[in-house]
């Protein structure tokens, strides 16, 4: 009798111990991200508005769409302060109507964030984040994911970033006339230009001097080290994990996370089933684990949150939309993760990274624009004309013949 009833108050007294455990951290978590702006580096929900309604916001509410990640409530819940939203069009609007989608994306972007002025504020530097968080707003920040969206010019480029886009992912899951994407990594393509070509320079140093982060998710590793080496600004990596975890070549491995930490960097930590496990299922933890990793190899000051909702099929089991990053947050805090840590991975670290690249575009102040275009023999296509290239004459756009030229073209590449 007096053995059980002990028992009973023991584990009665368990059961209060483990659940103010759990409330704790969730207090001491509420308190970080109340304190702290919680700033994630990829959501595809604009993609989500093509897909779904060609662009047209009067066709959804964003208080009530359910069949997304990302919704208004679920952005309260998650106490999202910053968004990097997506201006993603897919590859195969290459030598097409890349730039017209992408300006379409940007557009869309702009007037989802003024359709609820109650919710969203448009940012465009790293005050402008830091004020939105006063003011208890989401920042929307705008970030083209690939580099054919530029067609190859950097008049494109910097019309672009006076449209308030912020970054520019260098490539999506294709090579562009001037950089070699993820795919060349593995059997699926070829390298064509080992890296970046000297226009692909150009590229990385404009973005240095017009104030544009240099994205390197979807990028070749050879890529990640070359612009590690000549970029004037730190790089980010919006939405990418650890190599080390989930061998998948759109990870980041540890020899270029300790360039990233060189470099004062940052990776924000893509939560996709496939980049997380290498498996179709995964689950909080396994997110933590990519977390704990990088923070062992190159330390919490390159660490940053880059979910990629509604750019990906399969999200983890504990992170189903962006309502769930305070249960990412409490798993860390679990972890041991120290107070500054969680707010270094949380904001800090980007908006670190975000304060030195408007520096050096500061500091480059004198340098004139660059407008040395790219090379014809590099971009030549038939839906490309060729004004004020010298002595040229332009062909028609036949974009059934398209593949053929561009085979071709690969082919005099790899046998030269
Ligand atoms: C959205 O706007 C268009 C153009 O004004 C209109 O034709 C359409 O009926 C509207 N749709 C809804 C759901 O209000
Ligand atoms: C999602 O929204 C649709 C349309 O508003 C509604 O019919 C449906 O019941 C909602 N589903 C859930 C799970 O809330
Ligand atoms: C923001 O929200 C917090 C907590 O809900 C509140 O205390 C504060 O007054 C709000 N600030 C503004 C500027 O609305
Ligand atoms: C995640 O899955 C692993 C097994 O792969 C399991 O050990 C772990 O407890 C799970 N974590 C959560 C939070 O469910
Ligand atoms: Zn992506």
């Amino acid at each position: 009798m007096t053995m059980d009833l002990i028992r009973t108050v023991c584990l009665m007294l368990c059961a209060f111990t483990v659940n103010s455990i759990a409330n704790e951290l969730k207090d001491r978590a509420l308190k970080l991200m109340a304190e702290t702006p919680l700033i994630d580096g990829h959501n595809d929900l604009p993609w989500q508005l093509r897909n779904k309604f060609n662009n047209q916001l009067n066709e959804t509410n964003l208080y009530t769409l359910n069949s997304t990640h990302t919704n208004i409530p679920k952005i309260k819940a998650g106490h999202l302060s910053a968004q990097f939203w997506a201006a993603y069009v897919p590859c195969d609007t290459q030598y097409k109507d890349a730039v017209r989608q992408t300006l379409e994306q940007i557009d869309v972007i702009h007037r989802m964030c003024q359709k609820y002025p109650e919710v969203f504020t448009f940012a465009a530097s790293s005050q402008d984040i830091e004020d939105a968080f006063k003011q208890n707003k989401t920042a929307c920040l705008i970030g083209v994911e690939g580099g054919h969206s530029i067609d190859s010019s950097l008049g494109t480029l910097r019309l672009m970033y006076q449209l308030g886009v912020r970054y520019l992912t260098l490539t999506h899951s294709c090579n562009t006339p001037w950089v070699d994407n993820w795919l060349v990594d593995t059997d699926s393509e070829t390298a064509v230009h080992d890296g970046l070509s000297e226009f692909g320079k150009q590229v990385v140093f404009e973005m240095n001097r017009i104030g544009m982060l240099v994205d390197l998710a979807h990028v070749s590793e050879k890529v990640m080290k070359q612009v590690l080496e000549i970029s004037k600004a730190p790089i980010i990596f919006s939405h990418s994990s650890a190599y080390s975890i989930c061998p998948h070549k759109r990870n980041v491995p540890d020899d270029v996370l300790r360039e990233v930490k060189n470099k004062n960097g940052i990776v924000m930590i893509n939560f996709y089933n496939d980049y997380v496990t290498c498996q179709k299922a995964a689950n909080l933890s396994h997110v933590a684990d990519h977390f704990d990793h990088i923070k062992k190899v190159a330390g919490s000051s390159i660490i940053g949150f880059g979910g990629d909702y509604d750019g990906v099929p399969r999200v983890p089991d504990g992170l189903e939309d962006v309502s769930k990053y305070p249960d990412l947050v409490i798993e860390l805090l679990r972890r041991g993760w120290t107070d500054d840590e969680i707010k270094d991975a949380l904001g800090r670290n980007l908006l670190r990274v975000f304060r030195e690249v408007e520096r050096v575009r500061d500091s480059l102040n004198g340098v004139t624009p660059d407008d040395v275009p790219i090379p014809l023999k590099e971009v030549q296509n038939p839906c490309r004309t060729n004004y004020g290239y010298p002595d040229t004459q332009s062909s028609a756009c036949t974009p059934s013949l398209y593949p053929l030229v561009l085979a071709l073209t690969l082919l005099t590449k790899i046998l030269v």
